[in-house]
């Protein structure tokens, strides 16, 4: 086995896209459907919670019914093997890193499996359905909310991803478009930090020329065989 390297990983929708879960802007993608100015910003849902509900209630389904695919399953494997050395940072709201085998993933964008009470900031696992009219279960408010982070709020976790960034050897971005910041910056950071970078995409994202590779393809497959080249 060579030897391990510090290696941060960021993926996107693209690295779920084959176990069924919509991407966001490729054709036919979650934004062609929906305003995301009515689903996934504060104002949308102070103007219609019900919608905003409605929305994530149909993601969570969605989510729940869905499996891990072969790149969730070679991105744990690495993080078995390296446990010391990998950061699994995702864009990703579900949570198929986890059920692949991957521990401590670092979600940027929060999680459709949690809930939040806007007025009080508990947290809990998330009813498959949630509605306006649910109290809080710490304190009775009817303001609970998907635990994700909308457009126009603060990513999760920045001082641990910049100081994993700020360590890293390999930079590594799986199935994401590189459309959205602050994850779109994350290889300027990994660059300027030293490390190699290297896109595993369907397509070459918005920031591919940022890359020193970009490789393109399915996920199913790239990733598997970019894990297995590592470990062998
Ligand atoms: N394998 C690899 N890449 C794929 C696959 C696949 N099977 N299918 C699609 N892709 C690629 C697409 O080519 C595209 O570049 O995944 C990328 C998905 O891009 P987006 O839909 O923009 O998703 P993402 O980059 O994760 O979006 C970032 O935007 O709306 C917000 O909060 C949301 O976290 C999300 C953020």
């Amino acid at each position: 086995m060579t030897q391990p390297q510090r290696i941060v990983i960021l993926t996107g929708a693209g690295v779920s896209a084959e176990s069924g879960l919509g991407t966001f802007r490729d054709a036919g993608g979650l934004w062609a459907q929906y305003d995301l100015e009515d689903v996934a910003t504060p104002e949308g849902f102070a103007r219609d919670p019900g919608l905003v509900h409605a929305f994530y209630n149909a993601r969570r389904e969605n989510c729940l019914a869905a499996a891990p695919n072969a790149a969730h399953r070679a991105l744990a494997r690495l993080q078995a093997a390296w446990p010391d050395h990998v950061t699994l940072i995702t864009q990703n709201i579900d949570d198929l890193h986890e059920r692949a085998g991957a521990s401590a993933v670092v979600h940027m964008h929060g999680e459709l499996l949690r809930a939040r009470c806007a007025a009080c900031g508990a947290c809990w696992d998330a009813p498959v359905r949630m509605d306006p009219g649910d109290a809080c279960p710490a304190c009775g408010a009817r303001a609970t909310r998907p635990d994700v982070v909308w457009f126009g709020e603060i990513p999760r976790h920045m001082e641990r991803i910049e100081a994993a960034l700020e360590r890293a050897e390999l930079f590594v971005s799986i199935g994401t478009s590189g459309t959205v910041y602050p994850a779109a910056g994350f290889v300027a950071l990994a660059r300027a930090a030293g490390a190699r970078c290297l896109e595993l995409n369907l397509e070459p994202s918005a920031t591919a020329a940022g890359f020193d590779e970009a490789r393109q393809g399915p996920a199913s497959a790239l990733v598997p065989a970019w894990v297995e080249t590592l470990l062998g």
